[in-house]
Formats: structure tokens, sequence, C-alpha cells
């Protein structure tokens, strides 16, 4: 009979058993970087247009959840995944979510529309959750990362009632700031909205380049009412409307013209 002190000696040197029974140090993660298609990459990215007319065609329903779940593996900030995709396919909201999108073709003629929602009061919530995982996988996460979710969230994205602690945090992260490198928002309500939408955005591009790597395409949408679209929606305000997307399979007609870039030296600097 091996005593289990034994038993979590020998462990300790056979990897995976080893990481579950014996000391958490020991515990080590390591994913496989699997090989990668780069041209077919580069073909979704290329090939990606947004497309303003669509054919009358529907997209198979398992294709659209499958971009779903792309889409919400887009990088998120602090992993608080404060974003909301809504797939709308009840036909009265949907011509609610057509007329508040101005009926532009984009929407009217689109086979799915989903709608991007940041949110910016569903970070507690989340790292609440994602220290649940923490405390239950089997992986021993660093204990910086429960400090992370248990307290580091709730300083960096709370501004208190009303935002009445976002100045005081602000005059604090500016004087700190004076000596040494410290991330200085977000302290207002405003900065939280920016903090949410650019995680929402990645989902939104994931989705729209998932929908071209299946074959079917896609326009994003801001020229819309967001009010409205909270509305059909029934969000609240700390529901941010991101943009709408339009999906479907590509019509004649429907992309407007070549690509427009601008010269490459404008946007990219090598410093
Ligand atoms: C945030 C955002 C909002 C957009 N809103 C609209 C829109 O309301 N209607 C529309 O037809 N295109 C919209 N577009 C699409 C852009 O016009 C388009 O991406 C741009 O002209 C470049 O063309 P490409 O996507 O084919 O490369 C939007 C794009 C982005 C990123």
């Amino acid at each position: 009979m091996v005593s289990p002190t034994t038993r979590r000696a020998i462990c300790g040197r056979v990897g995976y058993a080893a990481a579950v029974q014996s000391k958490p140090s020991v515990k080590q993660y390591w994913e496989e970087a699997p090989p990668t298609d780069f041209e077919a990459f580069a073909t979704v990215v290329e090939s990606r247009r947004s497309v303003r007319r669509f054919a009358d065609e529907p997209i198979p329903d398992e294709v659209v959840e499958r971009c779903l779940d792309l889409a919400l593996l887009a990088p998120t900030s602090s992993n608080l995944q404060c974003w909301e995709l809504y797939r709308v396919v009840d036909p009265a909201k949907k011509q609610a979510l057509v007329e508040a999108c101005l009926s532009q073709p984009a929407a009217a003629t689109a086979a799915e529309l989903i709608v991007a929602v940041a949110r910016i009061d569903t970070w507690k919530r989340n790292a609440r959750d994602i220290l649940r995982h923490l405390e239950r996988d089997v992986w021993t996460w660093p204990k910086s990362m429960h400090a992370y979710y248990s307290l580091i969230t709730r300083i960096a994205y709370d501004n208190g009632p009303l935002g009445l602690l976002g100045p005081v945090k602000k005059a604090l992260v500016s004087a700190v700031g004076l000596v040494r490198p410290i991330p200085r928002g977000p302290t207002s309500r405003a900065e939280l909205v920016t903090w949410a939408v650019k995680t929402t955005a990645l989902a939104c591009e994931n989705l729209m380049l998932a929908f071209r790597a299946a074959g079917y395409d896609s326009c994003p949408m801001e020229g819309m009412d967001e009010e409205r679209v909270r509305r059909i929606l029934g969000l609240g305000r700390d529901a941010i409307v991101t943009m709408v997307i339009g999906a479907g399979r590509r019509r004649r007609g429907g992309v407007y013209g070549p690509r427009i870039r601008l010269p490459r030296e404008r946007f990219v600097k090598t410093v």
C-alpha cells in the first residue's frame, strides 16, 4: 500500500496527475499552439468587405451559432467579458431594428441582424464568476489572479455610487503616475464606456471574420438610433449599443466598389 505522501511524491514527477495531487507550484498549464494556415486567414481578412445588399437566403442556424461562439473568443479586457450579442430573430423586433438602422439596405436585406452591446454594469458579476472558476479549476492559478478578481478589479473599475469615487481615483493615479507607470483609468463613466466598447468591438470583428470564413458576409452599422435599439431590446442605459451587424450571402451589387485604404505609411509607424 502506497502512502498518500509517497503517492504525491511519485505523482510529482509524472505530469498532470501530479498537478492535481501535489503541491500547487507543480501544476503548470500548457496549451499546444496548433499549426495554422496563414494564407487561409489572409484570404478571410482580405475578402471581408462591408456588404450592403444580401441575397434572399438564410444562414444555417448552426453556422450563425458557431460564428457567435467564435465572436466570444475575442480577447477581453481583464477577461471580464463586458459584451452581449443579441441575435434578433423575432420578426416584429427585426422589423423595428431595421427601422432603427434607418432602413439601410445592409439591415433591410440581411438574413441575420446581431446587436453588439457593451456592458459597463456586468464586470462585478463576471469577476465573481471568474473567481469561482479559479477556485474549482484543477490548475493552480497564481495567487495574484485571485487577488485580481476579488480586489484589483474593484479598484480598477468601480467608481463608486454616481461615479463619485472617480475624481478621487483620478487624483490618486495622477499623483502616483508622476513617479511610476500606472493604468490611468477608467475613472469616469465615459472611460468605462470606452473600456467596454473596445472589448466589444473585438468580438464584432471576430464575428464578421467568422461569417466570412463560413462563406457569408456582413456589414457593421453604427448608422442607427441607439436609443431605439436599446428600447427594442429592453436594455437600460448601462448597455451601450456598439454596433449592429447585418449578415447574409453577398449579392451582386452588395459591395459598392473596390476597397479604399489610404497609404500604409500614414497608419503604421515603426518607432
Ligand atoms: C464602427 C463601424 C460602423 C459602420 N457603420 C456603417 C453603417 O452604418 N452603414 C454602412 O453601410 N457601413 C458602415 N460601416 C462600414 C464602413 O463604411 C466600411 O467598413 C468602410 O467603408 C471600409 O469598407 P470595407 O469594410 O469594405 O473594408 C461601419 C464600419 C464600422 C467599423
